[in-house]
């Protein structure tokens, strides 16, 4: 078999050094315009005690930060350090199961029912609050500056350790309110849970969805009026996980079966609609927006669930199947599909991003990582920038890392406060010099090239989702609610 990612194993063979540090070697010239942080999050770590972990959703959480002011670029990285971090540091050894590895007498979370979250999905900013969340559980509270990690996050007590919360929480860029999902895998009432805070974290709406079965979802979208999510037939069987198993054994895709976009009122959190969409799986969503009665959900849709190309660590994506973004519009007036627009990018595309100014509202261009060998039998992983429009589909404009080189990172839009620019920032591993770095782009021409490539002192490992937080925090407007000025007629 063909190996598409030579000395790949490298991004998962050492535990990486902590350090905070001006980032001095830098290749390129960065925009002036950038003042904030950059936050990145993801697996870290793949080994505790003697242990290997084999999939890529085993790792510790580490964050990274790239803090750009006057002064340079300041680099931090630091491992979260959640209860399996600490359980696990003061033990010499693994203790809890993960999401792919299962070992004798390993541990499930205190309540026995799920995984002990090792917090390494994702990390936002919501009002000065720094979060680092991981597939399922209660998220981190870390200091914005240090990386530090403060306390386990539980929303002034009205969560604990048994409230289903995902990784993809949302936040409105106008009114700061904050919305996430979880899913609640009893056998017997699987339910869809819908959370909305208000911009300062307190609790508004708790809203509970009965769903058919037990299905796994890891992302859902916001709109001004709306939340959507997308239910395939990707199921957990809890009583596997009970016996011993692993989640990522627990977990069962039936091709064939149809899928659906569940859509609830934002507000109230009352269901709207479920309107079956064909039979893929979608795992992260691009954009949700509202546009002359119509509802667009972007997606980025995949022919089959990702996560068993996650396995075995290094051997990634040996088979990995196509995906690529695809728009459905809805008719809001009779809840039925009034299109279905495909764009052709279909190398496995993951992590898309847009201007977060733009969330919950019309815009065009987004970003996206991709793997340029899919379709070819063999390890591989992601190697190419995509920048993608919805108005010029057939728009060729994609970065492609140099041989040997890897992506990693949500490539998250970095706006310029002054105008309607920007820039777009992802990772880089180069595996022959075992050397990490970040790369920085023009957002509309990213096939030119980085603009800038921050070279940092110590590797770290490809990562999965980032977000940015501008200088001074959001804007947020409190009282703002969603209203026909939100809507564009
Ligand atoms: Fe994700």
């Amino acid at each position: 078999m063909t190996d598409f990612a030579p000395l790949l194993e490298r991004v998962f063979d050492f535990i990486p050094q902590e350090d905070s540090y001006l980032v001095e070697d830098i290749e390129g010239r960065l925009p002036s315009f950038l003042e904030g942080t950059y936050y990145v999050n993801g697996p870290g770590r793949f080994s505790r005690g003697g242990l290997k972990y084999r999939h890529w959703l085993d790792g510790d959480g580490m964050v990274c930060s790239l803090k750009f002011d006057s002064g340079g670029v300041r680099f931090t990285n630091r491992f979260v350090r959640s209860v399996k971090w600490n359980d696990e540091e003061k033990a010499g050894r693994a203790i809890y199961r993960t999401f792919g590895t299962a070992f004798q007498d390993d541990q499930l979370n205190q309540r026995g029912i799920g995984l002990e979250s090792p917090a390494n999905v994702s990390v936002y900013d919501h009002g000065g609050q720094l979060l680092a969340f991981g597939e399922q559980g209660l998220p981190y509270r870390l200091d914005p500056d240090s990386l530090e990690t403060l306390e386990q996050h539980t929303f002034d007590d009205r969560l604990n350790e048994v409230s289903p919360f995902s990784a993809h929480p949302k936040i409105d860029p106008r009114s700061g309110e904050f919305f996430n999902f979880g899913i609640s895998f009893s056998s017997v009432r699987p339910s869809l849970v819908v959370y909305r805070f208000d911009s300062q974290g307190r609790l508004v709406l708790r809203k509970r969805h009965p769903l058919d079965d037990p299905c796994s979802m890891h992302d859902f979208g916001l709109s001004p009026n709306y939340t959507c999510f997308y239910i395939s037939h990707f199921l957990l069987d809890m009583a596997r996980l009970k016996e011993g198993a692993s989640l990522m054994d627990s977990l069962h895709w039936t091709p064939g079966e149809t899928s659906r976009l569940l859509i609830a009122a934002r507000e109230s959190g009352g269901q709207r609609a479920a309107i079956p969409v064909g039979e893929g799986h979608c795992l992260h969503f691009i954009n949700l927006f509202e546009e002359d009665g119509k509802l667009h959900v972007d997606v980025v849709e995949l022919d089959e669930p990702i996560y068993q190309r996650y396995q075995p660590v290094p051997g990634l994506f040996e088979e990995v199947q196509p995906g690529r973004p695809v728009r459905f519009t809805v008719d809001t007036d009779n809840w039925t599909l009034s299109d279905r627009r495909r764009l052709p990018y279909d190398k496995a595309p993951d992590f898309p991003s847009l201007d977060p100014r733009r969330h919950c509202k019309p815009y065009d261009d987004f970003w996206m990582l991709g793997i340029s060998a899919t379709g070819k039998r063999g390890r591989k992983f992601f190697d190419q920038l995509v920048h993608c429009r919805w108005s010029e589909p057939e728009l060729q404009d994609v970065y492609s890392a140099p041989s040997g080189c890897y992506l990693g990172g949500e490539p998250v839009f970095m706006p310029d406060a002054q105008s309607e620019s920007g820039a777009v920032i992802c990772q880089m591993f180069e595996a022959e010099n075992r050397a990490s770095s970040f790369l920085v782009f023009d957002p509309m021409q990213v096939s030119n090239g980085p603009l800038a490539r921050l070279k940092l002192r110590h590797p770290v490992p490809l990562l999965f989702h980032a977000s940015y937080s501008p200088r001074g925090g959001p804007d947020w407007d409190e009282s703002a609610r969603p209203g026909d000025d939100w809507v564009k007629k």
